[in-house]
């Protein structure tokens, strides 16, 4: 089959004679995707080129947008204003169409054929129409930035995101990372919604949902679960990395290394000489029990009372605040954050440092990783994501009495311990970095990370622990508070018990 969109685009303009014109015609291979490339921003010449590369490798791509297109490629990531104007053509159509980015175009041209389309590849409408025939309330605009969104620990929809978490988790330990950001953003979005899914239409104008979420969650809504997910749950390699990497101080790497050496339970990998275990992970097997099991709120409040103590010894005006899932309304965490720290900057890191010699003066601390600030104003800002900051911090285990946690531990019952080990992190930011670092301390993870994917790809900023770069105007942004960085992000604020995204 031929197809004869391709005449008029492949006519020389040089060459007037109509009798000489060679009409180069390509074979279409994928009858059914019809694309049409949005010439703003992409400009005409560079449409003209990606136009004809795409047809030189079988797809159709119209020069005119009608109803027949079923894929428009932009490469303009300002949203509104894309659809703004796709939504003023008259089409009675657009919302069949994918509308995407052109990355989807690279990875199709690449693979020299449609690729799969992703939620990274989607360009959404901020202002999504409302499912027809609906009975459910109006769906109201749900941004694909988890920092636009407000995500309480009440998850209405846990059935899917705990089945998009293993997946998750186990493209994570294959590295295939951006399978594994698309579960995480899928099940992201479900946390934010203030209803149950019950079925798909209600699913209709949701971000960050491609083709393979929706295909888990209608298993999950038909059979009550998985296959896939089922599967995986069940095999030993998901059963052993997951049993590995449970272990303080054991991250997919060694646990996978662990693996590959035929390695199954924990028993294995003491007995296995050729196994040099580190200080963290002798501690994290040593501790196990007590570390592997979940730290409750008072436990936390604790800890609290603990460092406040420390703190108010060598200064009346040190801070210390409560960071982490528990300061955004978690009844229980795996460990416990706080940020340590003094009004004065650069005497931070000696409250950090008064604060363990104390810890260690009462003979409680079982496991302490301290390192020192690597803070300085000139590696700003950071490039890397997801990189670790360069604060001042300690990594510990410590030993916390029963009496001192209001109602007790959490333990077993015929444990009479007294004491439960528990891990505490602490992060000593300079006072003038405080927001920054307790806004990235606070989370959730993909909350943050959506902050600085909002920063970066909507205002041209760059946001991390340490301070944020406002790259138009060249400068940095001052901020004391959460809300002044919220205010320069443009964004409303949105309250920590609300950023469990
Ligand atoms: P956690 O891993 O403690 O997560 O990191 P959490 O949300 O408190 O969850 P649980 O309840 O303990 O399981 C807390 C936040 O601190 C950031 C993380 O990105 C996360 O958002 N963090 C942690 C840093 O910014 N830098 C670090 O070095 C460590
Ligand atoms: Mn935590």
């Amino acid at each position: 089959m031929f197809h004869a969109a391709v005449v008029p685009c492949l006519r020389k303009k040089t060459k007037p004679k109509a009798a000489s014109v060679t009409v180069a015609r390509h074979e279409v291979k994928f009858k059914e995707v019809r694309l049409f490339l949005v010439e703003k921003k992409m400009g005409s010449s560079r449409r003209r080129f990606l136009t004809q590369l795409a047809r030189s490798k079988g797809f159709i791509v119209d020069d005119i947008l009608s109803d027949d297109i079923t894929h428009v490629v932009s490469e303009d990531s300002g949203a509104a204003s894309l659809w703004a104007w796709l939504k003023g053509r008259g089409l009675n159509n657009l919302s069949n169409m994918q509308v995407l980015h052109i990355s989807w175009f690279t990875d199709s041209m690449r693979a020299g054929r449609p690729a799969a389309v992703e939620s990274r590849h989607l360009i959404q409408d901020a202002l999504p129409a409302v499912p027809q025939g609906s009975t459910l309330a109006p769906v109201a605009a749900v941004s694909q930035y988890a920092c636009q969104r407000r995500t309480s620990t009440d998850n209405k929809n846990k059935i899917f995101t705990d089945a998009f978490e293993v997946l998750a988790e186990n493209y994570e330990w294959s590295q295939l990372k951006s399978s594994c950001l698309t579960f995480r953003r899928a099940a992201s979005v479900l946390k934010s919604l203030s209803w149950a899914v019950k079925c798909m239409a209600a699913t209709q104008g949701l971000p960050c949902l491609g083709e393979p979420t929706k295909a888990v969650m209608e298993e999950i809504l038909q059979s009550g679960h998985s296959f896939q997910v089922q599967k995986i749950l069940s095999s030993e390699r998901y059963q052993t990395l997951k049993l590995f990497t449970s272990v303080f101080g054991v991250g997919p790497k060694t646990a996978e290394r662990w693996y590959r050496m035929g390695l199954r339970s924990f028993s294995d990998i003491l007995a296995e000489p050729g196994i040099q275990l580190n200080r963290m992970q002798q501690s994290g097997f040593l501790h196990y029990g007590d570390i592997s099991r979940a730290v409750t709120k008072a436990e936390a409040r604790a800890l609290g009372n603990i460092i406040d103590k420390a703190v108010h010894l060598i200064t009346s005006d040190g801070i210390i605040a409560l960071t982490g899932g528990f300061r955004r309304g978690k009844e229980i965490g795996h460990d416990v954050d706080y940020i340590v720290t003094t009004p004065e900057v650069g005497k931070e890191e000696c409250v950090l440092i008064h604060v363990i010699d104390c810890f260690k003066k009462q003979g409680i601390v079982l496991y302490c990783d301290y390192q020192p600030s690597t803070f300085h104003i000139s590696k700003l800002p950071c490039q890397k994501y997801d990189a670790m900051d360069y604060f001042a911090k300690c990594f510990l285990i410590l030993r916390l009495e029963a009496s001192q946690v209001d109602g007790g531990l959490s333990c077993d019952e015929d444990d009479n311990r007294g004491w439960k080990a528990v891990r505490l992190d602490l992060v000593s930011p300079p006072m003038d970095r405080y927001a920054f670092a307790l806004l990235g301390w606070t989370g959730s993870t993909q909350f943050d990370r959506d902050l600085r994917r909002f920063a970066r790809l909507e205002k041209r900023m760059i946001l991390d622990n340490h301070a944020l770069y406002d790259k138009t105007k060249r400068e940095f942004l001052a901020a004391t508070t959460e809300e002044d960085i919220f205010a320069h992000l443009g964004l409303e604020y949105i309250e920590p018990w609300q950023r469990n995204a």
